[in-house]
């Protein structure tokens, strides 16, 4: 299972990169301008830090300006996945900009029709967000499921299914569970994959064992 970081703070996703575990970063326009930074910046200083995708979304809603929009993007860096929302102009710009030879994230799937859709419009990625269908009471996973099942039918898509809006180590735990192929997390929400607290405790006891012998390995 792949990790992406979902996250716009440079700091942050220079970080978490230099641990070896991070595939690739996403960003929206939310993130973005809770930076204050200038977008295109942002992507530019992303894309110079880590190897692989790095989704920067259009803003644009009709698919002329979104296809503009993304060359733009794209122009960035050599691993930008261009990310448009998942309406008929996000689709259609997704076809034209795949056929380009772009990668593109289609955003914003909260259904398996979308997500068939997606495919079909020849995305790299679609991005279902599983946190924001549990807070209206759903269950996000199970749209993971649905859409892993549809999608393995199909040995022809190559889509890869990215779980978004995750916001607990559950999610990613059941994601991978059910075969999603990666999974992009806050900075915060991966600190909670690694931190337990028997982890703390047996640490602390080892090393107050170990001083008791006084011996040093170096
Ligand atoms: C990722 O591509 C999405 O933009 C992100 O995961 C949304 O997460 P949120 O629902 O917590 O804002």
């Amino acid at each position: 299972m792949k990790f992406f970081i979902d996250s716009a703070d440079v700091e942050e996703i220079q970080n978490l990169t230099d641990t070896g575990l991070i595939d690739g970063v996403t960003t929206n326009p939310s993130l973005i301008t809770k930076t204050g930074r200038n977008f295109l910046t942002v992507i530019e200083e992303i894309c110079s830090i880590v190897s692989g995708p790095v989704s920067a979304e259009v803003t644009a809603t009709d698919y002329e300006t979104m296809i503009r929009e993304g060359e733009k993007l794209s122009s960035l860096g050599t691993n930008v996945a261009v990310k448009v929302p998942l309406t008929f102009d996000g689709l259609k710009a997704c076809k034209i900009l795949s056929d380009k030879k772009i990668m593109v994230n289609v955003t914003l799937c909260f259904s398996s029709s979308q997500a068939i859709l997606a495919a079909k419009a020849g995305a790299t990625f679609v991005s279902p967000f599983v946190g924001r269908l549990d807070d209206i009471a759903l269950d996000g996973m199970d749209l993971i499921s649905d859409i892993c099942e549809i999608y393995s039918n199909y040995p022809s898509i190559k889509t890869e299914v990215l779980v978004a809006s995750v916001r607990s180590s559950k999610h990613v735990t059941e994601a991978g569970r059910l075969g999603a192929d990666i999974v992009t997390i806050p900075g915060q929400t991966l600190r909670q994959l690694y931190d337990h607290p028997l982890t703390d405790k047996g640490l602390d006891a080892f090393l107050k064992d170990w001083e008791k012998g006084g011996q040093s390995i170096l």
